[in-house]
């Protein structure tokens, strides 16, 4: 029996993605969301409480009866908001604060990793600068330095010289840049290639491989400029052949969930695995214990399978292994940031939306709030996601730019080029 009500905790894209998909059920649940986003206040009913605040969630479940949780940011997690509800008798999707260290701890992670013969980068671990500056200077740049713990996605440099990596490391370690998240830094060899997120379905043992998919890190055209959340994503990544997926899947997938399993972890949730597609094969770049963001915007789409019955047997523990049943066709997600964004950006500014949209083109809202007018406004450096469900990538992408070019906002930024690289490969 799948359950009727469910609780979906998050305020982003990927959970508007994810309540989107939920409430289209075949069951048609009751979806509701804590805290959600103007976009998702349009579909279901949204309660003001911080996805942060374990306690506040699990009064909200049980006050609301939900029968089922599924928590989108790797942040509750860490702190444990599966092992609470859990104690409260509520059942939820997302791994228990054992197996969100895998993302919380970029140190945990490497150190499974290598001792389960998973291919990644070597790496050294350091809480010292001065043995931190020696082993930059045995390995030479380009090297990449990354603080140990949660940054929200900032803390990790890719160092194309030894001064910049030297940098980085002063500022994790003595200046303590991220806090507590810096105060042990991991440094590894550069790998070269093109980057694929897959997302796993993980209950155990068993697992389901959701369709594939690439993110655009940089803010910039061409991936130029600073690191970000995901500045755009499209679904399938066709980098990723159904040879190379067999691959992927026995050197790294099985491996990583039986790895987790043999540590004790009985981990039922998200595991999106980061891959870097070098030239001597898929290396592991970082587990995180959630589905991405705006990976899921593009995945979900594409998801034949009922996603509510998928994350119900993962959480319950009935789970077969299995690919996903794939819709045909491609997606996009063409994200719409505030300008400054992945730094300082302003907030309030009004979004006008165009007032029809094609079928299959979909406002994703990420970072939006209404103001006292009623308006929807920018509330966050990742605003808007515009996705796109089409026959071809460049189908998708034309109605997404369409729609993009639609959206009136004093502070808009998108890049222009998502979706070109495998545009352009053929
Ligand atoms: P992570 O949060 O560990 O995935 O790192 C964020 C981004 O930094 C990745 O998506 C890559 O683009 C880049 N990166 C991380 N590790 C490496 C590496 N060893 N070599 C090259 N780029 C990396
Ligand atoms: N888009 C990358 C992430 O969700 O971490």
């Amino acid at each position: 029996m799948l359950p009727t009500s469910v609780l979906v905790v998050g305020a982003g894209g990927r959970e508007h993605a994810l309540v989107r998909a939920l409430v289209n059920s075949p069951v048609r649940p009751r979806v509701i969301c804590a805290p959600g986003n103007a976009g998702i206040a349009t579909e279901v009913t949204c309660f003001p409480v911080a996805a942060d605040d374990v306690a506040a969630i699990v009064a909200l479940a049980q006050r609301e009866r939900v029968g089922f949780v599924v928590v989108g940011p790797e942040v509750p997690l860490s702190l444990g908001l599966v092992d609470a509800l859990a104690a409260a008798n509520i059942r939820a999707y997302g791994p228990k604060a054992d197996g969100a260290r895998l993302e919380a701890s970029k140190v945990f992670t490497k150190k499974i990793l290598l001792k389960y013969g998973i291919p990644t980068a070597p790496a050294g671990v350091f809480t010292e600068v001065e043995p931190a500056l020696a082993y930059l200077r045995s390995r030479g740049a380009p090297i990449v330095v990354k603080a140990d713990g949660l940054a929200a996605g900032k803390g990790v440099v890719v160092a194309q010289s030894l001064v910049e990596a030297e940098a980085a490391v002063q500022d994790m370690l003595a200046g303590n840049k991220f806090g507590a998240a810096g105060s042990q830094v991991l440094i590894e060899d550069c790998l070269t290639g093109e980057e694929t997120s897959l997302l796993v379905v993980v209950s155990g043992k068993n697992y389901v491989i959701l369709p594939t998919s690439q993110d655009h890190k940089r803010i910039g055209d061409g991936d130029t400029g600073p690191n970000t959340g995901g500045m755009g994503t499209y679904s399938p990544a066709e980098v990723v052949t159904p040879a190379l997926l067999d691959l992927i899947e026995s050197a790294i997938v099985k491996p990583s969930v039986e790895a987790i399993a043999a540590e004790g972890i009985d981990f039922r949730g998200t595991l999106f695995i980061g891959i870097m597609l070098t030239p001597q094969g898929p290396s592991v770049l970082e587990y995180n214990t959630r589905f991405g963001d705006p990976e899921t915007q593009v995945v979900l789409p594409r998801l034949a399978d009922d996603l509510l019955a998928l994350l119900w047997s993962a959480a319950k523990g009935e789970l077969t292994t299995a690919r996903a049943a794939e819709r045909p066709g491609h997606a996009i997600c063409v994200v719409i940031a505030a300008k400054g964004y992945p730094d300082a950006y302003g907030k309030g500014d009004v979004i006008t939306f165009p007032s029809v949209l094609p079928p299959d083109v979909a406002i994703i809202h990420a970072g939006t709030a209404r103001n006292v007018a009623g308006q929807v406004v920018t509330a966050g450096g990742r605003v808007l996601g515009v996705t796109a469900l089409a026959p071809t990538l460049r189908a998708a992408a034309d109605l997404a730019y369409t729609a993009c070019s639609q959206i009136e906002c004093a502070s808009k930024y998108y890049r222009r080029d998502i979706g070109a690289k495998q545009l352009n490969r053929r």
